[in-house]
């Protein structure tokens, strides 16, 4: 036995009977999904409309609800997001959340479907009935897999769908926390369940200003020249802030790894050698840099670069 076992002291009975503490309870709650902290959020890059209607909505939720009240109206605490992927929408309802004090769990359907029949629906209802102990925001991630158009669901797999979404319907309608959802599949969803949320919201792609932003922002601790940022921009037209960030990422670590590999470090190699290690998802049209790749890189190939490095600490 070693010897932190022979000193440790038995759990006092008392302690056994406490209710189970609010950090358990979030324990608990991981397994339906990823528990976002309000201190690791980011402040997502959005287009102006997308920006505006979040920014009334955090401040309907930060208002006191007497306020509200005076016109008979509350907070919506009901939400949902479609969009293409890798736009934001976890990102900016992480930071709703965050500006809120509040912690976020990101719902994975995978997590709460299950193959046995009627299980899945029970899985619903336990993990509402754990949300209602501790102040969390609930994120339904994927809310496509989980809620289904019913007149789509047939055989038994169906049936199964069918009680999730009632299932679902229910904990929306009992449940007095905030609830959110994403999907990037709005024509499969159940309509009872889009119509249960009072903000329904596209989060489309970065227009130019905002690709321009998300491109220097990830260009970061690099410093990139703003004509080298545009031009990088430009060849990312039609991107996701996901994939302009990968891309960036790219050619941080490539600055670094490159040279170790007596590589050619030019503006058109470095992106050269991004175009061919990465493909983007097979929907909607591809920016130039893969659909045109030759033509994107000459129109790289006079933007001012390298980029400086930053001091090593
Ligand atoms: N608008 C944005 N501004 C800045 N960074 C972003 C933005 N959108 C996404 N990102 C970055 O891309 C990554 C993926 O974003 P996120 O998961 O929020 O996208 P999503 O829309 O939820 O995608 P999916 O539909 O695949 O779930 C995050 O690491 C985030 O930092
Ligand atoms: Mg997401």
């Amino acid at each position: 036995m070693s010897r932190e076992n022979r000193t440790m002291k038995p759990t006092p009975l008392s302690d056994l009977l406490k209710p189970p503490s609010l950090d358990a309870k979030l324990e608990a709650l991981k397994q339906y999904g990823d528990l976002r902290m309000p201190d690791e959020s980011e402040p997502p890059i959005l287009n102006p409309p997308v920006r505006e209607a979040l920014h009334q909505l955090m401040l309907e939720l930060s208002t006191p609800p007497e306020e509200l009240a005076l016109v008979g109206v509350k907070a919506r605490l009901r939400g949902i997001f479609d969009g293409p992927p890798g736009t934001g929408k976890t990102t900016l309802m992480h930071h709703i959340a965050a500006r809120l004090g509040l912690p976020m769990l990101v719902v994975e359907a995978a997590n709460v479907a299950s193959k046995y029949v009627n299980q899945s629906a029970e899985q619903v209802a336990k993990l509402f009935a754990l949300a209602r102990e501790v102040d969390v925001v609930l994120f339904l991630d994927e809310l496509d897999a989980l809620a289904t158009n019913r007149s789509d669901n047939s055989g038994s797999v169906g049936q199964e769908g069918n009680k999730v979404v009632i299932a679902l319907l229910q904990m929306l309608d009992r449940h007095d926390g905030m609830v959110f959802a994403a999907t990037n599949r709005r024509d499969i969803i159940d309509p009872a369940i889009w119509r249960r949320f009072q903000v329904q919201m596209t989060v489309d792609l970065p227009e130019p200003e905002q690709r321009f932003a998300i491109v220097k922002r990830y260009s970061k601790p690099l410093d990139i020249d703003d004509e080298t940022i545009g031009r990088i921009s430009a060849v990312l037209e039609g991107a996701s802030p996901a994939l302009i960030k990968n891309v960036m990422e790219s050619v941080r670590r490539d600055q670094i790894i490159g040279p170790k590999l007596k590589q050619d470090m030019s503006i058109v190699a470095v992106f050269r050698r991004i175009a061919a290690s990465s493909a983007p998802a097979d929907e909607g049209d591809q920016p130039p840099l893969w659909a045109r790749p030759e033509s994107a890189l000459a129109y790289l190939a006079d933007a001012p670069w390298p980029p400086a490095l930053p001091k090593a600490a």
